[in-house]
């Protein structure tokens, strides 16, 4: 096999196209997965400057592997990250792939790298201890589902969340939360504050960004963190700087695909120590919209994603096809 089907993105398209492209070549220091499932991402929803391969997440077993590699590790089930995950194959660094537990199929395992590392680095950025309180902002979202129940694998005690839909707050319950808000016109601060005894909560993980960075500040106890993950309302915020005084609040902002090889690497390992016995005994499960999309439904699946009817990660499989240009998905 010499060549592959591969969703590409380019600036003139604003939906990937399904087109053939060369079999990627392992690096020195990488493996190449045969893809089975792939997850979508908001950021699969930005437009793109250079033309690429598209998508960031994916599942599969390692078909060969680079130079530096250990070989032994071809025909390994792993759940990955990588840019270039929408296609038959793909090349990911050799640390940021983790094993696939056996309880899991690849359209579940797909849904979790991406949430993993961010979760767990934001509540480690956060500075997470055992029994805190901690809120959780659109934790409908795809990786913010996740986090709840990676809050309460780390020790979390009490995990509040919020959506903006009171439609949600039943998918909010199965992500895990104890209590969740809908944020549609009330104050944040002040349902926060009636949950925690006028307190605040310890850590917040927000992604929205925009206007909800101050409620979430608000939210906070004084000497509290809030640690900025995601973007989902804008990527610029103003801050009342007085009460991120008074509050004592830490505020801080992280993006993990700005991360470096290696402290990607590091996410990786700490998460298969600290998260795989959670995954492997159903504490951390993937919370999945309904049914997997197939390889050709993909614009649609995020066409789905965009309109905001996920309920969950949204999956597709990709099964390899001796010939491209079949249509039999
Ligand atoms: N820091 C990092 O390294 C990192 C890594 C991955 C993702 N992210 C970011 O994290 C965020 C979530 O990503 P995702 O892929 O999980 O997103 P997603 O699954 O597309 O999230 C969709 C949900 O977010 C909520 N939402 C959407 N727009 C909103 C808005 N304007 N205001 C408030 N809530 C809104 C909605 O929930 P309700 O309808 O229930 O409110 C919606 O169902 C994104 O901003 C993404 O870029 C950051």
């Amino acid at each position: 096999m010499t060549h592959m089907r591969a969703f590409v993105a380019s600036p003139e398209t604003p939906t990937p196209v399904l087109t053939e492209r060369a079999l990627p070549q392992p690096g020195a220091d990488e493996v190449l997965v045969r893809v089975e499932a792939v997850a979508l991402n908001n950021a699969d929803l930005a437009p793109v400057t250079a033309e690429q391969v598209a998508g960031y997440e994916f599942a599969g077993e390692i078909a060969d592997v680079g130079s530096t590699v250990d070989r032994a590790l071809i025909g390994n089930r792993v759940m990955g990250i990588s840019s270039g995950a929408f296609a038959e194959y793909a090349t990911a660094h050799h640390t940021h792939v983790a094993p696939i537990p056996d309880r899991l199929d690849p359209t579940s395992a797909a849904a979790l790298p991406i949430s993993l590392i961010t979760e767990y680095g934001a509540l480690r950025a956060g500075g997470l201890r055992s029994g805190d309180t901690v809120l959780i902002t659109a934790a409908s979202s795809g990786i913010a589902a996740l986090g709840v129940q990676i809050a309460r694998a780390l020790g979390a005690g009490v995990v509040i969340g919020t959506t903006r839909s009171a439609s949600r707050t039943g998918l909010l319950e199965r992500a895990g939360v104890d209590h969740a808000i809908v944020t549609d016109g009330g104050d944040l601060a002040e349902q926060v504050s009636h949950l925690t005894g006028g307190r605040g909560v310890d850590l917040v993980l927000d992604h929205v960004g925009g206007r909800f960075v101050d409620p979430c500040i608000q939210s906070a106890r004084i000497g509290g963190a809030v640690i900025s993950v995601g973007r989902l309302a804008s990527p610029t915020a103003e801050v009342s700087l007085f009460p991120l005084a008074k509050r004592e609040v830490l505020l801080r902002s992280v993006s993990y695909g700005l991360t470096p090889a290696t402290v990607m690497g590091g996410l990786f390992s700490a998460v298969s120590t600290h998260l795989l016995p959670a995954i492997i005994d159903g504490r951390v499960t993937p919370v999945l919209d309904g049914g997997t999309w197939s390889f050709a439904q993909l614009p649609e699946a995020l066409t789905h994603l965009r309109e905001g009817r996920a309920e969950g990660k949204v999956i597709i499989s990709v099964k390899s096809q001796p010939h491209f240009g079949s249509t039999s998905h």
